[in-house]
């Protein structure tokens, strides 16, 4: 039985509780909560109870709806992470490192792999996928070089990438694989934009069809899920073992996993795989394919258009910086974008993007760009700021929990990072502990007075 019908069924039971948790499925609700989201939540909130499952070693109606999951995905197996992504990537490396081991990342990993870099004391070996610059975003990897990499150091055992990247540019993961399968790499895919790929392959090919070991995948962010759910799959050709997973995930996670979650993972994977579901994010496909025919015809803006999933709208607008472009939508039309940087912005879409919601945006930027904007041009708004390898004095692990001491911005030239330093989103280092500080770290962070530095 899967997790809702048993949940369905256990509520005709009438059983009474003296369980965790205290709330009595809605018996209390603290008042503004009440306020705010009423008590049906609460009365699908258990423990592990009689009849009900255990998230660290499901043997029943979670493990009914896991192997459900791993038959729509068609991986090895498949596992319900109620911690998001963040700790699914973190578990993936802590199966296949082990402490002094070389992994490969590419840089515009999220920062949930530096989490994993401390708590397995691996190794990191950054390779810097191409930067466009006039974008302001991480493009692809060139494959000739990550092969150089591997074949340089054959002690690697993994390499993690993102893909797709917060911005929703691909890589060719069948290519990636079969190096990585020559060089006996562990592939760990960080997947968590491209949740939509199982049910609509214009948007994307899933990196579990294309030979990867581990792929991780976000369902809030583009499937319509809550936070932070999210799903870890084992490719079905991949020697990773189930348990080691199931181990390494109870190392990280709760004991007390959110039943709405599970409930709301399990309800969302049926309906992204019913027709119903397939039809709906085949529409929001075809009007977002609108939209940005639409977009594209206005003057002075421009989409980004290269081998990206179309979830992701990055857009940018003629002499305006993507901060500068944000600010206006804000202010001026009430729209909040995912993410903005110097040269553009990032319009997130998923399940719940309605017509209503694409046309909003449509309208303000024709109204927008038909406008005589004056530009500020605020000299921070307009850093050219282009990622570099990293400097690593120290690995992660090493310099964990040292002491510190904060330091003027200005005076901390060459000394050793020792704090975890992104634009979030996308949560992509730019500087992280254990790594020496750059003229341009310098230059970029400008806007803060202060930065940790190891003692
Ligand atoms: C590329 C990428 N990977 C992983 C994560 C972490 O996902 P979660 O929030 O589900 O833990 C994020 C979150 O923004 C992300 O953008």
């Amino acid at each position: 039985m899967s997790i809702i019908n048993y949940i369905e069924k256990f509520k005709k039971l009438h059983r009474t509780l003296y369980t965790t948790p205290s709330h009595g499925q809605g018996d209390f609700v603290a008042p503004l909560t009440q306020k705010l989201l009423g008590r049906k939540f609460f009365k699908c909130d258990f423990s592990e109870i009689e009849g009900f499952d255990n998230l660290s070693n499901p043997k029943g109606i979670i493990k009914n709806a896991q192997d459900y999951a791993s038959h729509v995905y068609d991986s090895k197996s498949t596992f319900f992470l109620t911690n998001g992504s963040t700790s699914g990537i973190i578990a993936a490396m802590l199966t296949t490192l082990h402490k002094g081991d070389k992994v490969l990342i590419s840089r515009n990993c999220h920062k949930s792999v530096y989490n994993g870099l401390v708590l397995t004391g691996s190794i990191p070996i950054w390779i810097m996928p191409q930067y466009n610059k006039d974008w302001g975003i991480f493009e692809t990897i060139n494959l000739d070089y990550l092969e150089e990499v591997l074949y340089k150091n054959k002690d690697i055992k993994a390499f993690i990438i993102t893909n797709p990247s917060y911005e929703g540019v691909m890589f060719d993961i069948y290519r990636i694989s079969h190096i990585c399968k020559k060089y006996k790499v562990k592939l760990i895919v960080d997947e968590a934009h491209g949740a939509l790929w199982n049910f609509q392959k214009s948007l994307g090919t899933p990196s579990l069809m294309q030979g990867a070991d581990i792929v991780v995948q976000s369902l809030h962010k583009t499937a319509g899920a809550l936070n932070p759910s999210a799903l870890l799959h084992i490719g079905n050709d991949s020697d990773i073992n189930p348990k080691q997973i199931q181990e390494s995930l109870n190392l990280i996670t709760t004991t007390s996993p959110s039943y709405p979650l599970l409930i709301n993972i399990e309800s969302t994977i049926r309906y992204l795989d019913s027709e119903k579901g397939k039809f709906h994010i085949f529409d929001i496909v075809k009007n977002i394919n609108r939209l940005i025919r639409t977009l594209k015809t206005i003057p002075n803006l421009e989409v980004y258009s290269y081998n990206n999933d179309i979830t992701k709208i990055l857009i940018k607008v003629t002499n305006l910086s993507g901060f500068e472009l944000s600010d206006i939508l804000f202010e001026e039309y009430g729209i909040e974008d995912e993410l903005a940087n110097e040269k553009s912005i990032l319009l997130l879409t998923g399940l719940g993007t309605t017509k209503t919601k694409l046309k909003k945006i449509e309208k303000s930027l024709i109204d927008l760009c038909s406008k005589n904007l004056k530009i500020t041009q605020n000299n921070s708004y307009t850093k050219n700021y282009i990622p570099t390898e990293p400097r690593v004095r120290y690995i992660p692990s090493l310099v964990w929990n040292q002491p510190y001491k904060e330091v003027e911005l200005k005076y901390s030239l060459s000394r050793v990072c020792m704090e975890v330093i992104t634009d979030y989103p996308p949560g992509v280092p730019i500087l992280l502990p254990g790594e020496v500080i750059k003229k341009e770290h310098i230059e970029y962070l400008s806007n803060r007075q202060k930065i940790k530095v190891l003692m």
